[in-house]
């Protein structure tokens, strides 16, 4: 559906032109004096310098050719040559109407859909999944939905962190708690036990010990080097222990991310690029992209007019061994083998942004990726506590994922119990529907490149700018629909939304009928604070209209149809909106 603005823009090119102006000065956009209008075009302040006539004789002959029109309720001059706008009311209506049949609101699907791979999550196997790749989830998954619903094929891969010294760092430390492990026999042939030597909570506990020690003991660090050294070059007894490591861990992520309403279509690790690593490295040596400087191996990718030195990107150390930019660009070489695709989006902490430039950099300059192929970093700020520092728990520890959804869900049901609308029971499974809520709007209504202060008691308030506010406001409207379709058949009769006769009407109006613009520019920028942005003025602008006019009271019958048309579109928005941001709304709260 062709978005509002861009209607409005056609109807003042058609009175441009009419008066004899280029129809490039007709651009309209949102008033930013709402108080004086709706809409407002300043073309005529351009078109003056063209036509030598002053800018207000312009508009008053642009207006003039508006009148009359019923796509405006008035088209009015103003000051040195603005022309102010505001939608006819039938107009509005039948725009609304039309957005209310259509499946997306409004939204158009790409006219081009791509195949989008979005890398995010990016846990580390056997470390538990801490508060700094929450973000990275909440966003992906978000940006995952947003790609889909315009129509693009969209795969979001976890990119697990499987292949580095953590590994060796856990398997030297087993080998110290178990010696008599058959894993660590270098004569043995035989089958290992199907079963891992470990629990979940035992390799959380090893991974922060090993880690530790390492720090201390010089020898202890060389020996897990060596360890991963071995494992990356296919020790038999450490990839069977690598591989009980990955499946206890990931059994652990997924539930965690279930938890969390993320999900990934691939569950790919860093070790799958692993066998594209010899063929790469002997191209990138034979079309001599590569060279060595000292000792290692290294594409230059600095472009002459960088303002910021950007250092080679290394693709062997000195002593042959590959690093983490070896991996992403031989996944690189994966992906392209195996889903070709036509966009791929990196949802990392923003530390890791000159890496990702020399990555892409080099992946293009050596034509690893086809042509044409957009690589984006959707780089993200720090969740930081009150002290202004990355979040901690209370005694100084990093907090562990699982903890803190405890704490928001604990906070929530404190606060249900508090108003004892519901059973204790109600409010414990409430509280998880309005917990992931809580912490996902908290996330999600920031630009992602910022950084933000985790506040239990804000994110959890059920008013204001969070997503229970948003949540509260649907079940509001859910619940006049269902008082409204208990009513007998005889006194629904059947209407369309009808010409706003408020204020507070007309504001819902006008606010609904900006969800196709929102959603593409949400879209254009992966922007999904722009989302809640959105779902919150319509909120405040569904609540101000509820509190001014009586619904369900309404005596007209036809009026008051028209009203739950208006209530129907208002709450397939709002739901719209938290489903691409990755929460529902509960049935009461
Ligand atoms: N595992 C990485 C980390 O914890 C994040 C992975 C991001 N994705 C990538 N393709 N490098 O920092």
């Amino acid at each position: 559906m062709k978005k509002l603005i861009d209607q409005m823009t056609a109807q003042l090119e058609a009175a441009f032109a009419a008066a004899g102006y280029d129809t490039r000065y007709a651009k309209v956009t949102l008033s930013n004096r709402p108080d004086l209008c709706e809409y407002q075009c300043n073309g005529a302040l351009s078109a003056a310098k063209e036509y030598h006539k002053a800018p207000a004789m312009i508009a008053k002959e642009v207006a003039e050719k508006c009148q009359g029109n019923p796509a405006f309720e008035s088209v009015e001059t103003a000051g040195p040559g603005f022309i102010n706008i505001k939608l006819g009311a039938s107009f509005l209506k039948d725009y609304l109407n039309e957005m209310a049949e259509n499946e997306k609101l409004g939204v158009e699907e790409c006219e081009k859909p791509e195949t989008v791979l979005i890398d995010f999550g990016g846990a580390n196997v056997a470390k538990p999944l801490h508060v700094g790749h929450l973000r990275s989830a909440i966003i992906g998954e978000s940006v995952k939905r947003i790609c889909r619903y315009k129509g693009n094929k969209v795969i979001g891969d976890v990119h697990l962190g499987d292949w580095g010294l953590q590994m060796g760092l856990i398997i030297t430390e087993l080998r110290v708690r178990q010696p008599d492990l058959v894993y660590f026999d270098e004569s043995y042939e035989g089958e290992y036990p199907a079963k891992a030597p470990f629990t979940i909570s035992e390799l959380e506990e090893i991974y922060p010990c090993a880690n530790a020690k390492s720090k201390e003991d010089e020898a202890f660090r060389e020996e897990a080097k060596n360890a991963t050294f071995e494992l990356q070059n296919g020790r038999r007894g450490y990839l069977a222990l690598w591989n009980h490591i990955l499946n206890v861990s990931v059994t652990d992520l997924k539930r965690n991310y279930d938890n969390l309403n993320v999900t990934f279509d691939l569950w790919k690790k860093e070790s799958d690029a692993q066998p594209y690593i010899p063929d790469m490295v002997k191209y990138l040596k034979d079309e001599g992209y590569a060279h060595i400087s000292q000792g290692a191996l290294v594409v230059d990718v600095a472009e002459p007019d960088d303002t910021k030195e950007i250092p080679p990107c290394m693709i062997l150390k000195s002593d042959g061994a590959t690093l983490y930019n070896t991996t992403d660009l031989a996944t690189l070489v994966e992906r392209r083998k195996l889903f070709d695709p036509d966009r791929i989006i990196y949802v990392v902490d923003k530390r890791q942004g000159l890496y990702f430039e020399q990555v892409f950099r080099c992946a293009r300059k050596t034509k690893l990726v086809k042509d044409g192929i957009r690589l984006d970093f959707l780089g993200f700020g720090t969740m930081n506590g009150k002290d202004g520092k990355p979040f901690k728990t209370r005694d100084g520890g990093v907090m562990r994922l699982e903890h803190l959804m405890r704490d928001i869900n604990e906070a929530v049901y404190v606060r249900m119990m508090e108003n004892k609308t519901v059973s204790e029971e109600e409010a414990r499974a409430t509280s998880r529907v309005i917990g992931l809520a809580a912490l996902k709007y908290g996330d999600l209504s920031n630009a992602a490149v910022k950084d933000y202060i985790f506040d239990v008691d804000r994110f959890t308030s059920f008013e204001g700018n969070t997503g229970p506010y948003i949540q509260y406001t649907i079940v509001r409207i859910q619940s006049i629909l269902k008082k409204y379709e208990a009513l007998p058949e005889s006194e629904r009769p059947a209407s369309a939304i009808r010409e706003a006769c408020s204020k507070s009407e007309r504001d819902l109006a006008l606010q609904l009928c900006k969800f196709n613009e929102m959603m593409d520019s949400a879209y254009e920028e992966l922007a999904p604070h722009k989302i809640c942005s959105y779902i919150y003025e319509l909120s405040d602008a569904f609540n101000s209209f509820y509190h001014e006019i009586r619904i369900l009271a309404e005596e007209d019958t036809v009026k008051r149809a028209g009203y739950i048309a208006l209530l129907r579109l208002t709450v397939r928005a709002l739901e719209t909106g938290i489903e691409l941001l990755g929460f529902a709304a509960p049935e009461r709260m």
